[in-house]
């Protein structure tokens, strides 16, 4: 198949690639390459998207699915009082498997209407609501990673499970996940240490090492958080290494969400595993969280992703995600010496390439990579015709699932 368009991607961070009017070149779902012309002799479907332009398909690689229902509640107080008075409550709702699949089909709808068509989510601790979710997932044609969450102390006892039930029900999904699923993955969803005793975190290491799985959790987030987790293991020496010793910082497989509160030693740990830090800054502001730095850890070399947190981020929409955190970059580098803002190119690498390579090949239109991308059509005013990267540009800060024309994973229109 051939698509001709505008095409805007970034093969690195600092690298925004702009082809205008080319065709790209797929085949069973893989991109070849670009060309100007068709050739002669062709017999292959050609698809033209005219002036429109296409991107990426998004990734989010920090959500919580059951989480969809509370969007924008709660957000007068901070983490902990948050989870307790709004999150929980709302998450021992999926105890029921018919609610759990009216949520998640509306959910997984939501994540594909405003094209983020890839993504790692947070599921809760009830084994049946998640797998729907995966089910869901998998029929509407996303790529995922899917966790069910981990938790045997510190909550209410709704929530609580029995500490080899929670592992036994996980290795169960885990291995129902690997025959029935084609696109969706399991990952190891430990909520964050303050919820999982030391039991549940070597038995998770454990079945991590067993299936070489992937790794989701939470890090570092507010202050209070970072505190209790230092009372509850004095004798590790910080919040990365409790992860670290129970063998939940997987060289490249691990997404920690929030990493705002580092110190040296834990910046080197997680730079030398290659950890993939999810930067959620709509969700640090609501809860009033603190603001990760983002350029810093950047240029000392950490990986770092954009996401929505939702439902500490108010909206999954990848396009107000990346605006948000470029305007909270702005103001964040006024107040910091050796800050700079981030730009729009980096913006898009940040919810595209850069979270992509954690699942494979998605998020770019270089050669090899899948076609999994977003068709975004903005009016032309006549008299007035915007350049495809303006057109980025006033997507990213004003555009919504109404601009998204057309959407394509494995090179298959959704
Ligand atoms: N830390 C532990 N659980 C959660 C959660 O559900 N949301 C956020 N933002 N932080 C958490
Ligand atoms: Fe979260």
């Amino acid at each position: 198949m051939f698509i001709k368009g505008n095409f805007l991607y970034t093969p690195s961070r600092t690298e925004l690639t702009i082809r205008e009017n080319e065709y790209a070149h797929i085949e069973k779902g893989i991109i070849t390459g670009f060309c100007k012309e068709v050739p002669q002799d062709n017999q292959e479907e050609v698809v033209d998207c005219g002036r429109d332009i296409i991107i990426p398909a998004f990734v989010d690689l920090h959500i919580h699915a059951p989480q969809y229902i509370n969007r924008g509640l709660g957000f007068d107080e901070e983490l902990l009082p948050w989870l307790e008075d709004y999150t929980f409550p709302a998450e021992k709702r999926f105890a029921d498997p018919d609610f759990a699949r009216r949520v998640y089909t509306a959910f997984v709808r939501r994540l594909k209407a405003e094209g983020t068509l890839c993504f790692s989510a947070f599921a809760t601790i009830h084994k049946e609501a998640t797998w729907q979710l995966m089910e869901i997932a998998e029929k509407e044609g996303l790529k995922a990673y899917i966790g069910k969450v981990n938790m045997d102390r510190n909550a209410p006892d709704y929530l609580l499970e029995d500490t080899d039930q929670s592992l036994a029900d996980t290795e169960e999904l885990i291995l129902r996940c690997r025959e029935e699923m084609q696109r969706v993955r399991f990952i190891a969803t430990p909520r964050f240490v303050p919820s999982t005793t030391e039991k549940l975190m070597t038995g998770l290491g454990r079945l991590c090492e067993k299936y070489d799985l992937p790794v989701q959790s939470h890090l570092s987030e507010n202050r209070n958080e970072v505190a209790w987790v230092r009372e509850l293991h004095p004798d590790l020496p910080s919040y990365t290494a409790v992860y670290d010793a129970f063998g939940l910082l997987r060289p490249q497989q691990t997404i920690m969400a929030h990493a705002i509160y580092l110190s040296a030693e834990e910046r080197r740990l997680l730079k030398s595993k290659g950890i993939y830090l999810a930067h959620c800054a709509q969700s640090n502001a609501n809860l009033s969280s603190g603001i990760m730095p983002l350029r810093r850890n950047l240029e000392e070399g950490l990986t770092c992703s954009i996401a929505s947190d939702v439902a500490a981020g108010h909206t999954p929409a990848m396009n107000k995600q990346i605006a948000l955190t470029i305007e909270v970059s702005k103001l964040y580098a006024l107040e910091h010496e050796k800050e700079k803002a981030l730009t729009i190119g980096e913006g898009l690498y940040l919810a595209t390439k850069g979270p992509g390579r954690f699942y494979g090949c998605t998020g770019s239109f270089e050669k090899g990579y899948a076609f999994d991308a977003l068709v975004i059509h903005l009016e032309d005013i006549e008299g007035l015709e915007r350049t495809p990267f303006e057109k980025l540009q006033q997507y990213i800060y004003d555009g919504d699932d109404r601009n998204i024309v057309a959407r394509y994973v494995n090179g298959k229109r959704l």
